[in-house]
């Protein structure tokens, strides 16, 4: 009974606040911040560091990367750049001298070096292919930063900030720069520090709703005390009798990867055919019970033919979790975003060992186990209590049975007074996922 009030205080938590909507309470700070140091200035030309930071705990960019982008105010041009790239270097026509600007786009898009750019070209913290990861997994790799030199064909004494910033990732938007305390930088060993003329910052944040409309993932189930295997639910991010879904059989080449695409974009996913179309599948299963732990193994398979996920990572809710005594294969860290509940965490990738979820094939799966204590009071395989309530996939909603579906106990009583509760279950988690 208690079990099922703590359930329902979950799902309707998880529903009035969801992610979908831009504010995520397992992350509440997640955004991702450009900072633009106008270094110096004079009235022709000017010198610009920018960075850009994964502020995010569990969600991080992989390949392609950042694509950044914003409009100029005036005619400014670029004429030198280091630690990125313009993708393009527009009409100069304007300019006759010997030496043409690097870029005269009113619109650059900028693009991170590849490692092991030309070192003239690098910059301290550049060329990781655009590469960001979150803040949990890699300290050292959650920034970038690249300088440029500008000027403006006017003579203003104000230098302009660009507006419409832009990352082009999916589902990300960011805000209109505000100007912050200017950037303090350490020269000499950490001895004396100089600082930006003046600083801006602007925030971007992520929206799954806005990265894509259908889900990516979703969640199948099974128990040792029960042969059934949950499947993911039908249609979970695509339906397979829709005439304009492609997928391919298992062991079928697909025409997309014989043709050549842009490396800088990712390719649209192909997945292998299924009832529910899934690129990711988690499947949690309750592997066996001891006097007074309790053992669950969780394989994360791509069925994607298209991509190989490098440095993926799951977040897991479960109350079960504060009491977790082991997680084998994986890295674990406790995302107690509220210190006094830490029912959330964070599993990723061993680094050379399975940080990359392969493309589907024979290997395009990882695993774990983890070994729960069974906590009196808390602890019981029945009503569902040993099945995750979220998972996310790469910062991505999984999409989850029916409560009402779950492996149940044999001859467990199914009383109605249970079975209105569950349904009251269903349909919040159905809000939860419309
Ligand atoms: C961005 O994230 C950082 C780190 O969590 C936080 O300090 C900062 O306040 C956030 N910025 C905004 C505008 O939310
Ligand atoms: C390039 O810009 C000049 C003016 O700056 C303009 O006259 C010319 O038409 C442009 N060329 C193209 C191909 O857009
Ligand atoms: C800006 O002004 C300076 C001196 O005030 C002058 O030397 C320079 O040519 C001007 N630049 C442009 C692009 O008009
Ligand atoms: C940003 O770009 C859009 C069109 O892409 C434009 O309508 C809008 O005015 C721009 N914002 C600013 C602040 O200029
Ligand atoms: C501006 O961004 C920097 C780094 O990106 C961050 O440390 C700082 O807290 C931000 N300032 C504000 C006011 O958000
Ligand atoms: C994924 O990695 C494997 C092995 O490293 C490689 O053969 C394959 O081409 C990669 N697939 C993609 C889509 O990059
Ligand atoms: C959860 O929090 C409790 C008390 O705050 C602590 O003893 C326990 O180690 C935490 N569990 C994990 C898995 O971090
Ligand atoms: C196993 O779980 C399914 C789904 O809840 C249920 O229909 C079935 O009766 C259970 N099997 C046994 C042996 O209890």
């Amino acid at each position: 009974m208690r079990v099922i009030l703590v359930l329902i205080f979950f799902y309707s938590v998880i529903s009035s606040i969801s992610p979908l909507y831009g504010f995520d309470p397992l992350d509440p700070h997640a955004n991702i911040t450009i900072k633009w140091d106008l270094m110096q200035s004079t009235p022709d030309a000017s010198d610009v560091r920018v960075s850009l930071f994964n502020f995010q705990l569990y969600r991080h960019i992989d390949q392609p990367g950042w694509r950044m982008s914003w409009d100029w105010t005036g005619d400014e041009v670029i004429w030198n750049m280091w630690g990125a790239e313009t993708t393009e270097q527009g009409n100069c026509t304007k300019f006759s001298g010997t030496q043409l600007p690097y870029c005269c786009e009113k619109s650059p898009v900028i693009i991170d070096l590849m490692p092991g750019a030309p070192y003239n070209l690098q910059t301290a913290n550049c060329c990781k292919g655009g590469v960001l990861s979150s803040m949990t997994q890699d300290i050292s790799k959650f920034g970038a930063t690249f300088q440029m030199n500008v000027a403006a064909s006017t003579n203003s004494s104000d230098f302009v900030l660009p507006h419409n910033f832009t990352l082009g990732l999916p589902g990300y938007s960011c805000g209109g720069p505000f100007e912050v305390a200017p950037s303090k930088f350490f020269v000499d060993g950490s001895r004396r520090r100089t600082q930006a003329l003046r600083t801006w910052n602007v925030t971007c944040a992520y929206s799954q709703f806005l990265a894509s409309s259908n889900p990516t993932c979703c969640v199948s189930l099974s128990a040792f005390y029960n042969n059934t295997i949950v499947p993911c639910p039908k249609c979970s991010c695509n339906c397979q009798e829709l005439s304009h879904t492609k997928c391919v059989k298992p062991g079928e080449t697909p025409s997309l990867l014989r043709q050549k695409h842009d490396p800088n974009e990712e390719p649209p996913p192909v997945v292998i055919c299924s009832q529910h179309m899934c690129p990711i599948r988690v499947h949690w299963h309750v592997k066996q019970s001891y006097r007074e732990y309790w053992r669950v193994k969780m394989t994360v398979t791509n069925l994607n033919v298209m991509k190989n996920y490098s440095n993926w990572n799951l977040v897991v809710l479960h109350p079960n979790l504060e009491s977790l005594a082991q997680a084998f294969s994986f890295n674990y860290r406790a995302l107690d975003q509220y210190g006094y509940i830490n029912d959330t965490g964070m599993l990723w990738g061993i680094r050379d060992y399975n940080d990359v979820l392969l493309q589907a094939g024979d290997k395009g799966n990882v695993q774990t186990e983890m070994i729960l204590h069974k906590d009196p009071g808390t602890f019981t395989f029945r009503e569902g209590w040993a099945f995750p309530r979220r998972i996310l996939f790469n910062g991505d909603e999984c999409v989850m049975p029916l409560p009402d579906d779950y492996p149940r106990l044999p001859n467990s009583g199914h009383s109605a007074l249970a079975s209105s509760f569950t349904f009251l279950l269903s349909l919040l988690v159905l809000t939860t996922i419309i």
